[in-house]
């Protein structure tokens, strides 16, 4: 995908040079091929070994309407946390059945839209919402299929922001006797849901299969004691996303190493309670988006602090890329016009917001920088645009699909004017 051909960087078969100066900089530029490999290896490694398996791709990590058709067209599911995130599904005509809506706090307004649209799945975040639901539901004469989000008490390894399956948690149902129970049984009860299982994620950039145990053999202990307590088999379970990838020396795990031993042991319980095997569904954002795009930007301002530190400043920065700032995120990058020349100089690559935190790349080591020299940065697919930011007035970038060296335009740069869209001048403030 990420090659170098006379000197310069080329990405799933284009020039990225020409590919910045053909639609500026900053530019989020995402590769096609790379993000159909990740669905190919997701069918062939869970879909294709689990009769009803599905793949609901997280909207959250990377998405635009354009992003929706290519996870429609590959026959993939989603998983949409907003109102927002369902509308653009819905504007790009994704399939309303192949969504499942996620999040901890469902506005009524958003739970209308998603029963009114026929979204496929709600996953339930705690008894009230189960309570809008049925209202809704009521009112429109219809029946929506739910799971449980529980959080089943497991630390996982990540950035604390990043880690939700722990029981100390605004997310889910904790597994406390006198509140999951209630709760499912309400669902089992309710004329107006169709109650499937259980939904669990336990965090994001994970790369060690323990905790995946640990989670499903708690929730398989919950299916055991919904089957005694209630008759009911649990027909669905969802096991979330997190997944890890490259940033710099991690090393990224197929898909298989994280889903077969969870696959093993749903089957085991299930044979062993001889009762049908549940469909099995997953959640990836990261590992789908993260690595399958880069960010070319221009160098532009450079200062040599003397005996302290090189500082290269490129024309984006925090509102292109938060999570250096908000995580300590740490990134590779490389020149994409010197793409074979050999690493000579250490620089902290800055952007050009006004906080000394923004700051993409501490100590890259590179071949010498000069203003307008093309740096590319890698694995800025998942939680860079859908977490942009206008701070400093700044418009978002654009976003550039690339595949086999055909390149088409997907996100627009924000103009000036976008970025003053939304804005009015009160009557009494004008002059
Ligand atoms: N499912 C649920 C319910 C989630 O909350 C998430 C991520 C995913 C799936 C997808 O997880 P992934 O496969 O992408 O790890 N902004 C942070 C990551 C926040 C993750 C939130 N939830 C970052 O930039 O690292």
């Amino acid at each position: 995908m990420i090659e170098t051909r006379n000197g310069t960087l080329f990405f799933d078969g284009c020039d990225t040079t020409q590919l910045a100066q053909k639609y500026g900089t900053p530019l989020y530029v995402y590769s096609q091929t790379a993000i159909e490999e990740r669905f190919a290896e997701l069918r062939r490694d869970f879909i294709d070994g689990w009769p009803g398996a599905r793949v609901a791709y997280a909207a959250k990590s990377f998405f635009c309407l354009g992003m929706a058709r290519l996870v429609a067209n590959a026959g993939m599911c989603l998983d949409v946390v907003s109102g927002g995130e369902l509308n653009t599904a819905l504007a790009a005509g994704f399939p309303a059945e192949r969504i499942e809506f996620n999040g901890n706090n469902k506005l009524i307004s958003e739970l209308e839209l998603a029963v009114e649209s026929g979204v496929g799945r709600i996953i339930v975040d705690g008894a009230h919402e189960l309570e809008d639901i049925e209202a809704i539901c009521k009112v429109k004469g219809k029946r929506m299929k739910v799971l449980y989000r529980v959080t089943p008490g497991v630390k996982a390894d990540s950035h604390d922001y990043i880690i939700t399956g722990k029981k100390d948690s605004k997310f889910g149902f904790p597994l406390d006797e006198d509140v999951i129970y209630p709760a499912v049984e309400a669902a089992i009860r309710s004329p107006y849901v169709d109650f499937l299982g259980f939904h669990f994620h336990l965090g994001s950039q994970l790369f060690e299969i323990s905790p995946y145990i640990q989670a499903i053999e708690i929730v398989l202990d919950l299916v055991r004691q919904v089957k005694a307590r209630y008759g009911v088999d649990t027909r669905e379970l969802n096991l979330g996303g997190g997944f890890g990838i490259t940033y710099t020396n991690e090393e990224r795990m197929p898909y298989r190493e994280y889903l077969a031993p969870m696959m093993e042991r749903v089957a085991a319980c299930f044979d062993e309670m001889g009762v049908p095997r549940p469909a099995l569904v997953v959640e990836p954002g990261r590992s789908i988006a993260g690595d399958a795009a880069i960010t070319l930007y221009t160098i532009g301002s450079i200062k040599e602090i003397k005996d302290v530190r090189k500082y290269a400043s490129v024309d984006g920065g925090m509102t292109d890329n938060i999570r250096p700032a908000l995580y300590q995120a740490v990134y590779r990058s490389t020149l994409a016009n010197k793409a074979d020349m050999p690493a000579e100089e250490t620089v902290t690559i800055c952007g050009k917001c006004c906080e000394s935190g923004d700051v993409i790349i501490r100590d890259a080591q590179l071949p010498k920088v000069e203003r307008g020299d093309c740096l590319a940065v890698f694995s800025t697919g998942a939680y860079g645009y859908t977490m942009a930011s206008n701070y400093n007035g700044i418009p978002i970038p654009a976003v550039v699909l690339v595949k086999d060296g055909q390149e088409e335009l997907m996100v627009r740069r924000q103009s000036y004017q976008d970025v003053i869209a939304c804005q009015l001048v009160p009557e009494s403030l004008k002059g």
